[in-house]
């Protein structure tokens, strides 16, 4: 009976030091916290392309602490319900604000309202997101996606006028606004233009990999007559030169023109190579803009709903290695 009895209490004392530390590990999330920091929480999508990270060195160059600021950085794997998480997690230790680059465009209504029933101002970056209530989100920061598309289908009247043009669409990740909008601004160009035609259309999911997997099987069916190439991104772009060259294809002049979004560096030196004909320019430098209006919210003021940054395109003729070097990504 007595052993019984020891027996019984060890079992209790365990229980309850179980019970102790799983509090002090949920406790533990907002323990962490600096009180004369503003902390922020930014939920990125990934690090699928070199415009991404460029994206979070900015994000991560303004928010440190010699700026005033707690940054807590959730990289989402390229997967949705991984941003879902963060943002929970961020909730539950109440940050400040919630920087969200969203991977898709859908999906957002319940978890953005979780956010504002916990009083948390969700900004968003980069892309947006499609939520019945725009009141969900505090502002929007980012790129026109398709005033970009419109560049590049400029510079296509121009190079090719009544000419056939045979395009190989290699699309971005799928319901993202980058991808939406350089998409939907190419083939209402394509329904005006009774000379261009679309022979395909793959997805290369924003990454180098990708693109060059889904471009070597269109390749591998056979040889056709491709004018341009027309890439969601600079990484797609380097997975379609790739896999055009391993097929005997010439990219640049007399061969396949391949249009790329980003223009991040190693894109402007292929632009500059002949390789890359255009390269429409996507800037991921938004880190202070985000800034902008985290001081803005801070003193009581509203800040604007949509900021669009500046953006252009490139070709050979626009670029020297001097200009492509001082470039800050
Ligand atoms: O949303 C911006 C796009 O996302 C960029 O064009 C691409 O490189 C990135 O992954």
């Amino acid at each position: 009976m007595k052993r019984k009895l020891i027996l019984l209490a060890l079992t209790a004392a365990l229980l309850l030091l179980w019970g102790c530390a799983g509090q002090t590990a949920d406790a533990g999330d907002t323990e962490d916290l600096e009180e004369d920091l503003i902390v922020v929480g930014v939920c990125q999508v990934g690090a699928e392309s070199d415009w991404r990270v460029a994206n979070s060195e900015s994000i991560k160059a303004v928010f440190t602490e010699e700026n005033g600021y707690q940054l807590l950085f959730e990289d989402a794997k390229q997967k949705q319900e991984n941003q879902i998480s963060a943002i929970r997690k961020f909730i539950q230790q109440k940050v400040d604000y919630i920087v969200l680059m969203p991977i898709s465009e859908t999906g957002w209504d319940s978890v953005l309202q979780e956010a504002r029933d916990a009083g948390i101002p969700v900004i968003l970056v980069d892309r947006m997101v499609d939520v019945e209530d725009e009141s969900l989100y505090t502002a929007h920061i980012g790129s026109d996606f398709e005033a970009e598309a419109a560049l590049a289908v400029d510079w296509m009247e121009e190079t090719y006028g009544d000419d056939p043009v045979n395009i190989v669409h290699l699309l971005g990740t799928v319901d993202s606004t980058a991808q939406l909008g350089r998409t939907e601004v190419l083939e209402e160009a394509v329904e005006r233009h009774d000379n261009w035609t679309i022979l395909t259309q793959l997805e290369g999911d924003f990454t180098q990999a990708k693109a060059y997997e889904v471009m070597c099987g269109y390749l591998s069916k056979g040889s056709t007559d491709i004018h341009v190439v027309y890439c969601e991104n600079d990484n797609e772009a380097y997975g379609a030169i790739e896999a055009l060259e391993e097929y005997g294809y010439t990219c640049g002049e007399g061969g396949v023109a391949v249009i790329s979004f980003d223009a991040t560096g190693t894109c402007l030196n292929l632009c500059l190579e002949g390789k890359i004909a255009l390269a429409v320019e996507c800037n991921p430098l938004l880190g202070e803009l985000v800034e902008e209006v985290i001081q803005t919210l801070e003193a009581g003021d509203t800040p604007a709903k949509h900021t669009y940054v500046e953006e252009t395109c490139f070709t050979r003729g626009d670029l020297t290695e001097e200009f492509i070097a001082e470039r800050a990504y």
